[in-house]
């Protein structure tokens, strides 16, 4: 299983360093163009391992082929589809800007690659393979490392470019999940390695509804002091899009002003509400509860507990008693 799982590292290695070659030959005045239009320097194109998938239906398949890899191995490991129909194989990215996705000790385990154009979809990743799980994996992980030993704090972006951008202008410690929500487990795995996580999603209906969910999933993690905080973008833009406008002071500002969760959990919950009415102090109680039920014991949930007593002038104490008879029996 060991044997197998190095075997594909290195069909993965051989291919992101296929695609880096690919990308400065001449057919690739187009996908360097594209680079240098979103403004990455090859700096960065290198510091990221970004490469070209030639627009060719086979063109990684003669190349792998020629070095000895099965092409079942390229199919287990994404490079190849097989297509059931005809029986026939052709290489997964074609004419697309590739970003080796690395795991934690630089192996690269699998690609995002984007079109150069319009067309969809705008990425293509791999899928699940031995070596690569989407709901675990950070894109950027590796690289924030490098440029930082000693990290203190992630960003978590949305997306590949948001990551690459951001390290163009000196923030080197943003991560991006794969086009899955924020998971557990890769919340576990980013406190493992920093106290604090800044939750920074695009300005859109998306980016907003992945914060009430990163905030669900955050919450049991919220141990030993770790931070959680939350950046909101203004409507339309991206960590990409912001960093180029306004630059890498003003975007390191707003990090540093980004809400912490118990004001996000307090802001949310008094969204659309008039908390002069009863009933809607009501919800908002609950709501508020209900999310500390999900917080571990601790100085924060009490001091959240009092906070909301606080501002909805009920006793302390009722709101303990009604936590309590809302928990989860214990076994
Ligand atoms: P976005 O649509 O916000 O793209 O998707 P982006 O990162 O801003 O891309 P640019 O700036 O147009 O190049 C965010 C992330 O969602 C995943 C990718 O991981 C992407 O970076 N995604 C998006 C996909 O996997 N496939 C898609 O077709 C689109
Ligand atoms: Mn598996
Ligand atoms: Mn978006
Ligand atoms: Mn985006
Ligand atoms: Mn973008």
């Amino acid at each position: 299983r060991e044997r197998k799982r190095k075997e594909g590292v290195n069909l993965l290695e051989l291919s992101a360093s296929f695609f880096r070659e690919r990308l400065k030959m001449p057919e690739a005045g187009a996908a360097r163009g594209y680079l240098a239009r979103r403004g990455l320097s090859p700096e960065v194109q290198q510091a990221f391992g970004i490469g070209y998938a030639p627009d060719d239906w086979e063109a990684l398949k003669r190349h792998l082929g020629e070095r000895g890899v099965s092409e079942a191995v390229q199919v287990e490991y994404g490079l190849l589809v097989h297509r059931e129909e005809s029986g026939r194989t052709y290489d997964r990215f074609r004419d697309r800007v590739m970003f080796p996705i690395r795991d934690i000790k630089g192996r690269t385990i699998a690609f995002g690659g984007r079109v150069l154009g319009d067309a969809k979809p705008k990425y293509l990743n791999s899928p699940e393979t031995p070596v690569f799980h989407k709901g675990r994996e950070l894109y950027g992980l590796f690289e924030a490392r490098q440029a930082e030993s000693r990290l203190e704090r992630l960003v978590i972006v949305e997306g590949y470019m948001d990551v690459v951008a951001l390290a163009q202008f000196g923030i080197r410690n943003a991560v991006a999940t794969l086009g899955t929500s924020t998971s557990e487990e890769h919340l576990s795995r980013l406190f493992r390695l920093v106290g604090e996580v800044v939750f920074c999603f695009d300005g859109d209906r998306a980016g907003r509804q992945a914060a009430t969910r990163a905030l669900e999933t955050v919450l049991p993690l919220m141990i030993d002091g770790r931070q959680a905080r939350f950046l909101f973008l203004p409507e339309g833009e991206d960590p990409d899009t912001l960093v180029r406008r306004e630059g890498p002071e003003a975007f390191n500002d707003r990090i540093t002003c980004a809400s912490p969760l118990s004001e996000f959990l307090f802001d949310q919950a008094a969204a659309g509400r008039d908390l002069a009415r009863v009933e809607d102090r009501e919800r908002y109680a609950s709501q508020v509860l209900a999310a500390l039920g999900r917080l571990p014991e601790g100085v924060l949930k009490s001091l959240m507990l009092s906070e909301l007593s606080r501002r909805t002038g009920v006793d302390q104490s009722s709101f303990e008693n009604l936590m309590a008879r809302n928990a989860p029996s214990p076994v």
